[in-house]
């Protein structure tokens, strides 16, 4: 064998050695990439199976009804009542006029596992109430909002909803907690709505985006058995025999959690997932070679180094 042949003998033998180590790399990676994806999966399922609470979140419950809600959470989620301010619309004296004694006997069981309760509270003016004056926390959150006014005109119904969504916002956002300003988290405003007409035309998301101040961060499935004793009730109250038990009111009707982070928070995740993007590309390239143009030349060049 001639020299030359020889020469290109060696090359192929290496080239197809470059080859067969590329392949390895690519497995290797594609591999990594799928047990990635599989923990994401499996990460973001788990956190919709259980309810977004943990067992330190300072929370403010916001427009409560009969604060079933709040007694489920003490009762079930978390460090009893001490983190827990539970707020309602209504003054003491109609709340346990409209709930019939439920509302009593849940506050009674809150107050005593140590949880602040407070009446009179209007969610869309909340730096008005002296009692939360300086409190930040880790989540806001309030279930199945709605104006109440009894407003038959659709159009003008949706509006007001879409109003007390978003001054509820706008006072809100202020109560989070922050990192940067050295909370342990980043706080978060969670948001209830049974799903269908004409709730979805309230475009929460849009409210929230309005106010420039927040930014939806996720939503997911609203499963009332994750709060055992919860019973929703609707703004007019509980009257026994017209009113709807538990939470038939809301059974069928797919609600949803909408969670909500300040902008800058967002806008930091946003930036690191870019990042994030930038890598996996990288790792994209990696795997699928050299480009067309690329392999043309190289095949050129090993082709010229036969002769
Ligand atoms: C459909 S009920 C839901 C009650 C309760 N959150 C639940 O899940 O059963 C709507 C609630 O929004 C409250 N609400 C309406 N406007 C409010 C406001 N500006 N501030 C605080 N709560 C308000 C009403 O008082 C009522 O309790």
């Amino acid at each position: 064998m001639g020299p030359k042949k020889l020469k290109s003998a060696l090359s192929n033998l290496l080239s197809k050695q470059k080859e067969k180590q590329k392949q390895n790399e690519k497995q290797k990676k594609t591999e990594q990439l799928e047990q990635e994806r599989k923990k994401k999966q499996a990460a973001s399922q788990k956190q919709q199976q259980k309810p977004p609470y943990e067992f330190l979140d300072k929370i403010l419950l916001v427009g409560e009804g009969n604060f079933s809600f709040a007694r489920s959470l003490v009762e079930n989620i978390t460090n009893g009542g001490e983190n827990l301010v539970a707020t309602c619309y209504d003054s003491e004296e109609v709340l346990y006029e409209k709930y019939e004694g439920e509302a009593k006997d849940n506050i009674d069981v809150i107050k005593e596992l140590g949880a602040t309760v407070l009446f009179e509270v209007d969610a869309t003016q909340l730096e008005k109430c002296k009692a939360l004056r300086k409190l930040k926390f880790s989540k806001i959150v309030f279930n199945f909002p709605h104006a109440g006014a009894g407003i038959k005109d659709q159009d003008r119904n949706v509006q007001s909803n879409q109003k007390l969504l978003k001054s509820f916002f706008v006072s809100a956002a202020p109560f989070l907690q922050s990192k940067t300003a050295g909370d342990e988290v980043d706080g978060e405003i969670h948001v209830t709505l049974k799903s269908g007409q004409p709730y979805d035309l309230w475009s929460i998301r849009t409210m929230a985006k309005a106010t420039d101040l927040l930014r939806p961060k996720t939503a997911f499935p609203f499963v009332p058995s994750m709060y055992p004793g919860y019973a929703h009730r609707r703004t007019l109250g509980f009257k026994e025999g017209q009113s709807k038990r538990e939470n038939e009111e809301i059974a069928d009707k797919k609600p949803k959690t909408y969670i909500f982070v300040r902008s800058q928070v967002m806008q930091e995740d946003i930036e690191k997932s870019k990042e994030g993007m930038a890598r996996k590309r990288s790792v994209m390239r990696d795997l699928q070679g050299p480009n067309k143009k690329k392999r043309r030349i190289e095949a050129a060049q090993s082709e010229s180094d036969e002769d």
